[in-house]
C-alpha cells in the first residue's frame, strides 16, 4: 500500500479560540516559533507523506500562503545577509506539494474529509486534523501508516483520555488483538459522560482507503447537525475493515487555551537558548 497523500481540513472556525483567531486562523497561531499548521505538516513530512490536501474556505488563505515562497521577504532576508533565516523560510516552501480544495460549507469534519475524493481517487490516503499536535519519535501518523500498510486497512488513531473529557472527542469500542492494536467494533461521537463505551477517544490522525467516501456520501447528519466522519467510520467497522492504534508520543490540543499555552511551554523548553531564562522568569512569576 503506497500512500503518498494527506487530508488536512483547516476550513473550520476556531471558535474556541476567539478572540485570537478573529481575522487570523487558528492553524496559523503561533507555537514557538511556528504556525500550528507548519508542526501538522512537518509530522506529515517526517512520516514521508509529500502531498498535502488542504480543505479550506475562501478566507483562510494565508494557510496555503505559508507553504509557498514569499520572494518579497526573501528578498529583503538575503539582501540583509541573514541567511541562517532565509534558509529556514524557504524550506518551508519545499516541505512538500500543496494540493488545496474549496469546502463551501462547513458541514461537519465528515463533509470536509469527502471533498477530497476527487483528489484521492483511488488511493489510500492520511487525514490529519490541523489543530490537534502530536510529538515524539515515530508516534502519529508514522505509526497509522506503518499498521495500516501491514494490515491492510483502515486505522484511527487513538489515546485514552479522563472520564470526564470523553464527550469532546469520537470513542471507540473494540477488542485489543496485540498490545495498543484493536479491532473496532463500535464508534459514537462526542458521547455525554457516563455513557461512553470507552475511554479510548480518536485523535485527529486517520488512515483511510478509498471506501470510506461511500460511507460518507450516505450518512445523515449526527451529533451538532454535522457529517460526522466518525458515522461513516461505523461503516467500515460494521464490515470489520477498521482497526484503532494507541498513539505513543505528546499530544496537545491547541484550540484548548491550557494545551496551547503548554505547548508553547514544551517547545521553549526545548531551546538550548531560551530554557535558562524562561525558566528563571517562570519561577519569579509561580507563588510558591
Ligand atoms: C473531531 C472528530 C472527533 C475526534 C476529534 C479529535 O472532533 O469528530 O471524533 O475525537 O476531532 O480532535 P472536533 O474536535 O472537530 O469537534
Amino acid at each position: 500500500m503506497q500512500i503518498t497523500k494527506v487530508v488536512i481540513p483547516v476550513a473550520g472556525w476556531g471558535t474556541r479560540s476567539l478572540p485570537a483567531t478573529k481575522n487570523i486562523p487558528k492553524e496559523m497561531l503561533p507555537i514557538f516559533k511556528k504556525p500550528v499548521v507548519q508542526y501538522v505538516v512537518e509530522e506529515a513530512m517526517n512520516a514521508g507523506l509529500t502531498d498535502v490536501v488542504f480543505i479550506n474556505n475562501q478566507y483562510k488563505k494565508i494557510i496555503e500562503d505559508h507553504f509557498d515562497y514569499n520572494p518579497s521577504l526573501e528578498d529583503t532576508l538575503e539582501r540583509a545577509g541573514k541567511l541562517d533565516i532565509l534558509k529556514e523560510v524557504r524550506a518551508v516552501a519545499e516541505m512538500v506539494n500543496i494540493i488545496s480544495v474549496r469546502q463551501k460549507k462547513q458541514l461537519g469534519l465528515g463533509h470536509a474529509v469527502l471533498c477530497a475524493k476527487e483528489v484521492c481517487k483511488n488511493d489510500p490516503f492520511a487525514v490529519m486534523v490541523g489543530d490537534d499536535l502530536m510529538f515524539g519519535m515515530h508516534s502519529g501518523i508514522s505509526q497509522l501508516l506503518d499498521a495500516a500498510k501491514s494490515e491492510n486497512m483502515a486505522v484511527v488513531g487513538v489515546i485514552e483520555v479522563p472520564e470526564d473529557k470523553v464527550n469532546r472527542y469520537g470513542i471507540i469500542q473494540g477488542e485489543e488483538y496485540a498490545p495498543g492494536m484493536y479491532r473496532v467494533r463500535n464508534l459514537v461521537e462526542k458521547p455525554a459522560i457516563g455513557t461512553a463505551p470507552s475511554r479510548l477517544a480518536i485523535v485527529g490522525r486517520y488512515v483511510l482507503l478509498p471506501e470510506i467516501f461511500h460511507h460518507l456520501e450516505r450518512v445523515k447528519p449526527g451529533v451538532g447537525g454535522e457529517i460526522q466522519l466518525t458515522d461513516a467510520l461505523q461503516g467500515l467497522a460494521n464490515d470489520k475493515k477498521l482497526l484503532a492504534v494507541r498513539l505513543r508520543g505528546q499530544r496537545f490540543d491547541a484550540g484548548d487555551w491550557v494545551e496551547y499555552l503548554t505547548a508553547n511551554i514544551y517547545f521553549a523548553l526545548h531551546d538550548e537558548e531560551l530554557r535558562e531564562p524562561l525558566v528563571r522568569r517562570l519561577r519569579e512569576l509561580m507563588p510558591c
